[in-house]
């Protein structure tokens, strides 16, 4: 017998199936439920919105192109009883480029963390990864459930696993809305940018109660964690709003700068129209070595439509660390800013730089560093504090970098702060420095009450004298020709010509590739 002579009709015709289950009907009852999960619990989300925090939809609309969410595990729920176990998780488009999301929902069970919730954000940052995608976490959470004990825990832990393995493949950007307490914490400080909403957001490893308890210490929630306090004093959050619509609106921005992984090279955007001669660069910056200015007029000068985007502008201001673009092209700048401790390096500016030079070489991003160092700040505080550690740092990351780097040094460069900033001698492609500068050891005073001391303790006149020997070594010894003679220096430029340079040095670089030898990876002094 063939196939086709097979009777495939079933012995019995089924009758019509029950009003409940035709299509038509199980579709409705599909959205209606979908509905009522979307919409969610009224009093709880009139409580959030009385709290000043918009939900966890609402914000994923914000932070998304209109239309593009999918979620996923909506249906899922864990021991609260609700659906979506206080977590919406999927994917979306920013700009029309993929990245992963989730958004935890304080209006059930405040956000809690379970074994439930927990799963459904593995899920997405294990698609985030096998897709080359960002992901974008929204934290609002009482941290771990406390009735789910150690699988609350397990939870955490395999968020903070995950974000160590994609650490340097996919962005991490994670914004802080709401409570993030105990050790939920360490998600946002494992992420490659924090996000915090002032007055509603708060991170801290223990709360005001046990403060009270153990020290006695009375801190309110703010005081301890809010967004001031990590975005000017720890240094946890890279970026500070005062709105969840500004604040979400920014990691639009910021991901539209970002790469979506390590194997793609940044976004590239049409280079504007403009001749790239700046004579206005040369007035920005004083003659004097030590009289203030603010390094972020010379960065709108190079960089594309004056326009860039600041990390950690409240942390360690005394170095600016910025992404603009050049050429159209994507950098990542560094800048030393006088206005703040005359620019000099500590113990925060060398942690904060050294993570931002880290984050642009794991996403090709290339480099440019802005040199007006007049060199470490001194002092008991900062050596207690590891300031030899910190500053160590930096230094690594810098001599670590494969990308594309270029170094412009502006006015001063002194000691040892000078070849932290990407020195040629750690491996910077092109160094070029203004003719005006001063590149040498120390301050040239300094350097002639040292060399010179046993001539100025005989001098009739020690004052003229010290004049005339200071003029010689700013003239001779730090001068940048000494430098550029010595090919430390590519090339002298005149300050109007630094955007040319600038960029005609990243179009020459654009292909670099360096490889080392294989190893398991580094010890960088943590
Ligand atoms: C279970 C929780 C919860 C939690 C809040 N809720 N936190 N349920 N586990 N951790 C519930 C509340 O019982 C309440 O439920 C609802 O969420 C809203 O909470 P409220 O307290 O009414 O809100 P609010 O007054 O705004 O205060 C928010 C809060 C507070 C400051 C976050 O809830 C709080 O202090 N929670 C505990 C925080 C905490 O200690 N977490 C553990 C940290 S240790 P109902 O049913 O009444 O609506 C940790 C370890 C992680 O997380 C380790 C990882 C390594």
């Amino acid at each position: 017998m063939s196939i086709s002579e097979i009777d495939i009709r079933p012995a019995v015709r089924p009758t019509q199936p029950p009003p409940q289950h035709t299509m038509r009907a199980l579709r409705d009852r599909r959205d209606e439920l979908a509905r009522r999960i979307a919409l969610g619990d009224r009093v709880a989300v009139e409580r959030q919105h009385r709290l000043g925090k918009r939900t966890a939809r609402e914000r994923l609309e914000l932070l998304l192109d209109p239309g593009s969410f999918v979620e996923v595990d909506m249906y899922r729920r864990g021991t609260t009883g609700a659906h979506t176990d206080g977590v919406v998780a999927g994917s979306g488009t920013v700009d029309g480029r993929r990245v992963f999301v989730y958004a935890q929902d304080f209006t059930i069970s405040g956000g809690s963390l379970g074994a439930g919730h927990a799963e459904k954000i593995h899920k997405v940052m294990d698609m985030a990864v096998a897709t080359g995608s960002p992901i974008v976490a929204l934290n609002d959470s009482g941290g771990a459930r406390i009735q789910e004990g150690v699988m609350a825990l397990n939870g955490y832990g395999g968020i903070f696993r995950r974000q160590v393995e994609a650490s340097g493949i996919i962005p991490q950007i994670s914004v802080v809305l709401g409570p993030c307490a105990g050790g939920a914490a360490y998600s946002p400080a494992l992420a490659d940018f924090t996000f915090m909403v002032r007055e509603t957001a708060q991170m801290y490893l223990t709360g005001p109660d046990v403060v009270k308890a153990v020290s006695g210490e009375r801190v309110t929630h703010n005081q301890l964690g809010g967004a001031d306090v990590h975005g000017s004093m720890s240094g946890v959050a890279s970026f500070v709003h005062d709105d969840e619509e500004s604040c979400l609106a920014d990691v639009r921005y910021l991901l539209s700068l970002l790469p979506s992984n390590n194997l793609e090279p940044p976004p590239s955007y049409e280079p504007p129209e403009d001749d790239d001669v700046r004579p206005e660069l040369a007035s920005l910056v004083p003659v004097e070595p030590s009289r203030p200015y603010d390094i972020r007029g010379v960065i709108a000068e190079v960089v594309d439509d004056g326009e860039f985007l600041e990390v950690h502008e409240g942390w360690a201001a005394n170095v600016v660390c910025a992404f603009a673009r050049v050429g159209g092209g994507v950098v990542g700048v560094v800048g030393n800013q006088p206005l703040v401790l005359a620019g000099v390096l500590d113990t925060a500016a060398s942690q904060k730089a050294a993570r931002f030079v880290r984050f642009c070489d794991a996403f090709n991003i290339p480099l440019v560093t802005l040199v007006d160092v007049p060199g470490f700040l001194p002092g008991t505080d900062q050596e207690y504090g590891g300031a030899i550690r910190h500053g160590a740092k930096l230094l690594y990351a810098y001599c670590e970098a494969s990308v594309p780097r270029v170094q412009v040094i502006l006015r001063k460069a002194y000691g040892g702060a000078y070849i932290v900033m990407d020195s040629r001698s750690i491996g910077c492609d092109l160094s070029l420095a203004w003719p005006t500068n001063e590149i040498a050891v120390m301050g040239a005073e300094a350097a002639v009450n040292v060399v010179h001391r046993k001539e100025l303790a005989a001098a009739a006149d020690p004052d003229e004298l010290r004049q005339v020997l200071v003029a010689r070594y700013v003239d001779e010894l730090a001068h940048p020709y000494y430098a550029a003679e010595r090919g430390l220096v590519d090339d002298v430029i005149d300050p109007a010509q630094t955007r040319v340079a600038v960029r005609r040095g990243l179009e020459m670089l654009r292909d670099k590739r360096r490889r080392g030898p294989a190893r398991k990876h580094g010890n960088v002094p943590l």
